[in-house]
């Protein structure tokens, strides 16, 4: 069984002070055991997210990293700083990093095998973009790019491995995703490792739907058989609405 995972994603808010009263207001409720829990949180506050979550059950990680382990990078963060801050996850491929940044496939694959060298779990993302999915080529965007970040990824890693589909028309614009057409995509991309990899890593692989999700539309997503969690931007940034997302089931 797959085990549910609710992960928030900052982006750029919350100044260290800012996000020192949130994470202590998130370490404070009480969040479902059975559903994994975790923030991904801008690399100034990972120190903070470090020392507040220590001890609890709840998870973080970076929102982005460099594969190399240190150099002349400058603006960038490592997989060793990470390890250092005992991060669980980093976030890689974000449709903001491959937009805003101009992030491409082969740089993304580089730091994908890096986290997998350095223990962390990569939430890889992918999606397509609205005049894509208006021209229904949404399942050819998200093969071309999976292929593309996985090259090189072994079977045991591809199964610890979190997949984030986030349809880029309905990031940040209250545009959800119907809870059908976020199946059918899950579905294709659990199809899609099974044809590269096998039956047993497209079963333990888990994908999460990301892209306006909210307390309110949370459990209809969740209900579906292909979508194992959520990558949440805006609505994880409340204490409250971050806990409604992770105790979905109760
Ligand atoms: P959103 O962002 O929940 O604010 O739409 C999701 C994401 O970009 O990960």
């Amino acid at each position: 069984m797959r085990k549910p995972v609710i992960v928030g994603n900052w982006k750029m808010n919350k100044t260290v002070t800012e996000a020192k009263d949130l994470l202590e207001a998130i370490k404070n409720t009480e969040l479902d055991s059975e559903v994994e829990a975790g923030v991904c949180v801008p690399a100034i506050d990972l120190c903070a997210a470090s020392k507040i979550l220590d001890g609890s059950d709840i998870k973080f990680g970076g929102q982005n990293m460099y594969y190399e382990e240190s150099g002349a990078f400058t603006g960038e963060i490592s997989p060793l700083m990470l390890n250092d801050v005992k991060a669980d996850y980093v976030i890689l491929g974000h449709s903001e990093r491959r937009d805003i940044f101009g992030e491409c496939d082969e740089l993304i694959n580089k730091k994908i095998l890096s986290a997998f060298e350095h223990g962390l779990t990569p939430i890889l993302c992918c999606g397509e973009s609205l005049e894509e999915r208006e021209a229904n080529k949404q399942e050819e965007k998200v093969k071309s790019q999976i292929e593309a970040d996985l090259k090189g990824v072994s079977e045991d890693d591809v199964k610890k491995l979190i997949i984030a589909y986030e349809p880029i028309w309905a990031i940040g614009t209250g545009k959800t995703a119907s809870a059908e057409d976020a199946e059918a995509m899950c579905a294709y991309i659990r199809n899609l490792v099974e044809k590269l990899y096998s039956k047993e890593s497209a079963e333990a692989v888990r994908i999460q739907y990301g892209g306006s999700v909210k307390p309110a539309n949370v459990k209809e997503l969740m209900a579906k058989e292909n979508i194992d969690g959520a990558l949440v931007g805006g609505a994880s940034l409340k204490a409250e609405d971050f806990a409604a997302l992770v105790n979905h089931r109760k």
